[in-house]
């Protein structure tokens, strides 16, 4: 007999990039031994397969056929998550900073969000998921029994991408310009029309900008006991 997938528990976590969500979101993953989504990739796979297709990304309509024809997989290697993309490894391309603002500008088109609805909801299972993205408490999980907006302002946001790129070895870093983008980014993520960025009214909302990553974990996780979503 089918299960209602609905029945396994998901803890969302929402917020802009560089609030560090991604770390968090592994973190509890771990911790819980729920699966993971990492829906920005969707994005972001959905962003690479246009421009690898010489597709212009103003056309929304070709865009949104990408979305709907994806053909991708997330394989479990031995130490990390590989991303596939018609076969090809493209775990390193989809962090590309070109391919995150491509991301951002399809992300706004409804077609495309709405193709990649189902494959979201598809990695609800058991025992449960801990969903990183922008609308995964208002949207794609509104029936979450965990939800968290995970911010932090944008100057903190952008040293710590500074800071990863230098960790990366890379020279002349133009931190206005990290910071320029951001902004441009985060304004983009929460004036669209099709599910903007926003905490639900359920949300715990929790700023990073002076909290631990371990502060947060310990928040989430106490909400998490509190609620009690682990299977025994
Ligand atoms: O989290 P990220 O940087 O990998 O996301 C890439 C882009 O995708 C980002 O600009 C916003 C968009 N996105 C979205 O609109 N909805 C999601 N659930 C996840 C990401």
């Amino acid at each position: 007999m089918m299960m209602n997938n609905k029945v396994f528990p998901v803890i969302t976590v929402d917020g802009p990039s560089g609030s560090g969500k991604g770390t968090i979101c592994r973190l509890l993953a771990e911790a819980t031994g729920f699966s993971l989504l990492d829906s920005g990739a969707l994005y972001r796979l959905t962003a690479l397969a246009a421009i690898r297709a010489g597709v212009d990304r103003d056309n929304e309509e070709t865009v949104t056929s990408i979305a709907q024809s994806l053909n991708t997989e997330f394989k479990l290697t031995p130490t990390a998550i590989a991303v596939m993309l018609d076969g090809d490894d493209v775990t390193q391309d989809i962090r590309r900073e070109d391919v995150g603002m491509a991301a951002s500008k399809v992300a706004a088109y409804p077609g495309v969000r709405e193709a990649l609805l189902n494959r979201q909801r598809d990695f609800r299972q058991q025992p449960g998921l801990v969903a990183d993205g922008r609308d995964m408490g208002t949207v794609v999980f509104p029936d979450a029994p965990i939800k968290v907006f995970l911010t932090a302002s944008a100057q903190e946001r952008a040293n710590r991408r500074v800071k990863q790129l230098q960790e990366a070895g890379e020279e002349n870093i133009d931190k206005a310009k990290i910071l320029a983008d951001i902004q441009a980014r985060d304004e983009r993520d929460s004036s669209r029309a099709a599910a903007p960025l926003k905490p639900a009214d359920d949300a715990l909302v929790l700023d990073s900008t002076s909290l631990s990553i371990t502060d947060v974990f310990e928040t989430i996780m106490a909400e998490v006991y509190s609620r009690n979503i682990l299977q025994a």
